[in-house]
């Protein structure tokens, strides 16, 4: 089992030691991930997510290992609760320096099947809500501050089959990160991107356990032959948040195993001989699976 004091990490202890940190969708998964690494470092987190109890339970998480983490409940699709989910995780921990906006959904179709309202909360979420968050955190506390933004966007650079609508929202999300970086570079804020390919995640669980096999096959074509970890998607944004990323702005940084690069003349092959990073994720931390 993995835990916050204990995950493998590549960094120095106290490299966030003063910083406070508040990552979206931050209950499970790549957010919950990156929000315990943050916390290992010395960070202050807040989760922010829709589900209380799924917030609190991975908040006890960070904190049984001696981290700081809050929960704050926070639909990102709701300006209202952008606002207020902003102002309260600044006097939770006294400030806001880094963002994670990781909070994200979407759900498999033919493009010629997405109907109207599962587009438009698809969009919602992805696009619009990262940018009202962003925008949110810029007014309260990073234009005066100063910060560093980590958007987790998708491998969507060859379109995105069967998923149209979070194709066109993260594609949107990697413009932004060069909009909002060459705008307030000025006010002292770095804003990046973080490209995951497929990932053994708990976020996988979601779909339709008939897509599974589609989605283990697809997690061969690239050069690791293998899924990517929440651990080896959570060392980049922390790369790219930390001071070490201090000449790094308005670049998407894609962590997918070369799948991004494919070419038909050297596809992929053999056995992987690329290590993993670290394999633990949610579920193995939460008891849901062995
Ligand atoms: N995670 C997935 N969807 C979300 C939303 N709308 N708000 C916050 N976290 C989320």
């Amino acid at each position: 089992m993995s835990t916050t004091s204990s995950i493998q990490t590549i960094f120095r202890d106290h490299l966030f030691a003063g910083k406070s940190a508040l990552i979206t969708g931050g209950g499970t998964g790549i957010g919950l991930r990156c929000a315990r690494e943050l916390a290992r470092l010395g960070a202050k987190v807040v989760l922010a997510g829709r589900t209380r109890e799924k917030l609190e339970q991975a908040v006890a998480g960070i904190s049984e290992q001696g981290g700081e983490a809050h929960a704050v409940v926070c639909n990102i699709r709701e300006a209202e609760d952008i606002e207020s989910g902003i102002a309260e995780s600044i006097r939770l921990m006294g400030g806001l320096d880094l963002l994670v906006n990781n909070a994200g959904g979407q759900f498999p179709s033919p493009a010629e099947d997405i109907p109207r309202k599962g587009w438009n909360a698809v969009i919602d979420t992805n696009l619009t809500g990262t940018f009202f968050t962003t925008q949110e955190a810029f007014r309260q506390h990073m234009r005066s501050h100063g910060g560093a933004v980590v958007n987790i966007i998708a491998d969507m650079w060859q379109g995105f089959p069967m998923m149209a609508h979070t194709g066109a929202a993260r594609a949107g999300v990697d413009n932004l990160t060069k909009t909002l970086a060459n705008e307030w570079g000025r006010h002292g804020i770095r804003i990046n991107a973080v490209a995951p390919g497929i990932i053994e995640t708990s976020g996988l669980e979601r779909y339709d356990p008939m897509v599974r096999p589609f989605i283990e096959e697809a997690a061969k074509n690239n050069q690791t032959r293998r899924m990517g970890t929440e651990a080896e998607v959570a060392a980049a944004v922390t790369f790219l948040l930390s001071p070490a990323a201090s000449y790094i702005t308005g670049v998407t940084l894609r962590v997918d195993g070369g799948q991004s690069i494919f070419h038909p003349l050297c596809p992929p092959q053999g056995d992987g001989k690329m290590p993993v990073f670290e394999d633990t994720f949610d579920r193995v931390q939460d008891g849901s699976v062995p």
